[in-house]
């Protein structure tokens, strides 16, 4: 009978912990991970296993695992890799139930055989695997350090999770330089078992974690990871840093959708959708992570700034814009508030500037004075060195403000600029956890930082919708066309398909000869657009197979023969089905929508100014599906170009809603068709509002068998 899966509570609270390679050299990682362990002040019982027996580090060794008396929690296998197999297989008849694999040597090189091997073992045996590839976990609730890391970890509050080791180990190093408290510190590797959101379920529920930083290189199993991370967000600040955002993937891919995807854009948008907070660098990361780590959520939106420099004043204002944080502008509040503090020459108008003349009794009134008020929720103390503020009682006043404004949950954040006693007084903060910059716009931007999740916060989350349509009729144009042996539909197919899910297509018809091509026209109106249907010409205006706006009987005569023989003259094994003939769409503003199955986050829709320009001009935006009409309408107000939707200089508004429902309608057909790869309508023309948008040509790939 196969174990249930342990409780992840296990992975970070061990009550046992045994080293599989715990090596008696002390230059040795195995070695190195024991010392670590006990050092950290590890409570649990600890049991190095090396096949030489004896005493490592006044600790005796077993032999093998299965020689050890009592259960075992976590196993760590620092072994070279061609023996991690066996490793792993005593470890699971030992019912250990979590291994930290810290050994190289798989998937990263291309062995991914043996990782799954692995892998599957555990699974089977009901343990669970971190790594391989990795430096190790700490857990400030153990508390242990099991990394071969510098030690020195200093206990707080903000999680990581890296997935790059190196870096993860350099991030030891600078968090304890720094005094960035860590509640616990993963190294997830090649996350062939555990991931992100294994960890991230425990790290919501843990009390000692307020804040959660990711390190991500690439994304496994991305639906789930959203699931997790929106859940997250509701209740902590999520901060990911990500590498290879200059990286294009699916260049080559067969439609606009694909190739405008890079995979950074689409990891971007995905987690702004999820409430995750992105950070351009690692420092940006540890600036927002320590202070968010330290300060509760505001009670509204109303920011005040408060200096004793003028021109530090400005340049937070100006942050202020940036990052999206509001100012307090009700002038007879801030002049009621600070008037009495302000001195004579200073300005009560948000900033509150004190001048360089201020004391710091009179600093520290005003900061005093807006912890009072409640209609400022966040402030920001700027600090300039200057002769008349002792500045010896900076770092005691900055400490005292920031334990009155923490017991009262008003968040408020420090930047203090001047010579080497300002930054000795900054590193003396740093010691107490209390976060003071040097830079005014690092400590705005922890601001705008705190406002994006405050958002998120508040924001209730609407269930996602999706449309019924008649699975049925899809599924037989699919089959069609994958007997035809084909990966994409032809045109009519793709029409017909829109019409089954409701989006908008112009009347169209195929004509299989040149009678039925004039008969089609006169029964749709003219003017019509004519274009070949073949299989094997799927860019039909470089074959010269359309032809636009064509007025009468005579000019459908024309246009079907010069289809044909351009048609045949550029392609000349083509095999030609026929001729479509549609209704001419009307001018309108030009979109264009896309869905596929992303490789790493599943089903995602695209939206974006379209026509000709789309690729140049790269104005789009993307969500991961499922979704709600909400979450549609923020996708479309994030392209540059949505103020045509909404109507320049005296333009009716276009019918956005429209846009909408059929966005919804392509997001829904990728979520419920897995075997469509791609759908593409590029130009839906949207109209005036009342007067609908139509889609006026759909690209639909198949996924291949
Ligand atoms: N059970 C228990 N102990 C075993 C064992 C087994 N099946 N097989 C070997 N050992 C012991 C060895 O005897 C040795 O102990 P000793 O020094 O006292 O003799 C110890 O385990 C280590 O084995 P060794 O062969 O010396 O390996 P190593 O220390 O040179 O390398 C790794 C082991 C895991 C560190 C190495 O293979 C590796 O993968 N390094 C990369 C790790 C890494 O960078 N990870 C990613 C970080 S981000």
């Amino acid at each position: 009978m196969t174990r249930p899966n342990p409780d992840i509570r296990w992975l970070f609270e061990p009550r046992s912990i045994a080293v599989i390679g715990a090596s008696h050299d002390a230059d040795k990682i195995g070695h190195k991970m024991l010392q670590n362990i006990i050092t950290s002040g590890y409570p649990g019982r600890i049991y190095p296993i090396n096949p030489k027996g004896g005493e490592i580090l006044n600790h005796q060794v077993f032999k093998e695992i299965g020689a050890v008396p009592g259960e075992i929690d976590l196993v760590v296998t620092v072994v070279p890799g061609k023996y991690v197999f066996d490793a792993v297989r005593a470890a699971a008849a030992k019912e250990a139930k979590f291994n930290l694999i810290i050994s190289s040597g798989f998937s990263e090189v291309g062995n991914s055989e043996e990782e799954r091997r692995i892998v599957s073992f555990a699974r089977e045996n009901g343990m669970r695997i971190l790594g391989p590839n990795i430096f190790g976990l700490y857990s400030a609730k153990a508390p242990v350090d099991i990394t071969f890391g510098p030690g020195g970890i200093v206990p707080g509050q903000v999680a990581i999770i890296t997935q790059s080791g190196a870096l993860g180990l350099a991030m030891i190093g600078k968090t304890a330089a720094e005094h960035i408290g860590i509640s616990a510190m993963v190294s997830v590797g090649n996350k062939a078992d555990l991931n992100e959101a294994d960890l991230i379920d425990y790290l919501v529920k843990d009390e000692n974690t307020r804040s959660i930083l990711m390190y991500v290189e690439g994304v496994r199993d991305g639906a789930r990871m959203i699931e997790t991370l929106k859940k997250a967000t509701a209740l902590k600040p999520v901060v990911v840093i990500k590498s290879g955002r200059s990286q294009r993937g699916a260049a080559a891919a067969a439609s606009h959708t694909g190739s405008l995807a890079g995979s950074d854009e689409v990891f971007a948008a995905v987690m702004r959708q999820a409430g995750v907070l992105r950070a351009e660098s690692i420092k940006e990361g540890f600036n927002l992570c320590r202070f968010l780590s330290r300060t509760g959520i505001p009670n509204g939106p109303n920011a005040v700034i408060v200096t004793n420099g003028g021109g530090i004043g400005v340049l937070a204002t100006d942050a202020c814009e940036k990052h999206g944080v509001a100012l307090l502008d009700d002038l007879q509040r801030l002049q009621e508030v600070f008037g009495p503090v302000t001195p004579g020459f200073g300005s009560t108008k948000n900033p509150i500037d004190l001048t360089g003349g201020a004391t710091d009794r009179e600093y520290e009134g005003a900061l005093a004075a807006a912890l009072e008020n409640d209609a400022i929720h966040v402030v920001i103390a700027l600090y300039c060195e200057t002769a008349m503020f002792d500045v010896d009682k900076l770092s005691p006043l900055i400490s005292s403000t920031h334990e009155r404004y923490e017991k009262a949950g008003k968040p408020v954040i420090f930047s203090a600029f001047g010579g080497g006693s300002i930054d000795d007084n900054i590193a003396r903060l740093a010691e107490e956890q209390i976060p003071v910059f040097d830079d005014v716009y690092e400590a705005v931007a922890c601001v705008g930082g705190l406002y994006k999740h405050y958002r998120h916060r508040i924001t209730p989350p609407l269930p996602a919708e999706e449309i019924e349509m008649d699975r049925p009729a899809i599924d037989e144009i699919v089959r069609g066309a994958r007997a035809d042996g084909r990966t994409f539909l032809l045109a009519d197919e793709a029409q017909k398909l829109m019409r089954i899910v409701g989006v908008p297509m112009p009347q169209s018809k195929v004509a299989h000869n040149l009678e039925e091509a004039v008969a089609i026209a006169e029964e749709i109106h003219y003017p019509v657009v004519m274009k070949v249907v073949s299989r094997d010409i799927l860019h039909k205006s470089d074959a010269g197979g359309v032809a636009l706006d064509l007025e009468d009987r005579n000019e459908v005569i024309d246009a079907y023969q010069a289809i044909m023989r351009n048609a045949r003259a550029a392609v000349p094994t083509a095999r030609i089905t026929g001729i479509e003939v549609a209704e001419m769409i009307q001018k309108g503003l030009e979109l264009i929508v896309g869905a596929r199955q992303d490789p790493g986050f599943g089903p995602i829709v695209m939206f974006g100014l379209g026509g000709i320009y789309v690729e140049v001009l790269k104005d789009i935006s993307f969500r991961a599906v499922p979704l709600n009409r909400a979450e549609i309408l923020s996708m479309m107000a994030e392209i540059r170009a949505y103020p045509l939707l909404r109507g320049v200089r005296g333009e009716d508004p276009k019918d956005i809603d429209k846009v909408v429902d059929a966005i919804l309608r392509i997001a829904s057909v990728i979520r419920q068709v897995e075997t469509i790869t791609d759908i593409e309508i590029n130009p839906l023309v949207a109209y005036e509002q009342g007067q609908g948008a139509r889609a006026v040509d759909a690209r639909i790939l198949l996924a291949k068998v």
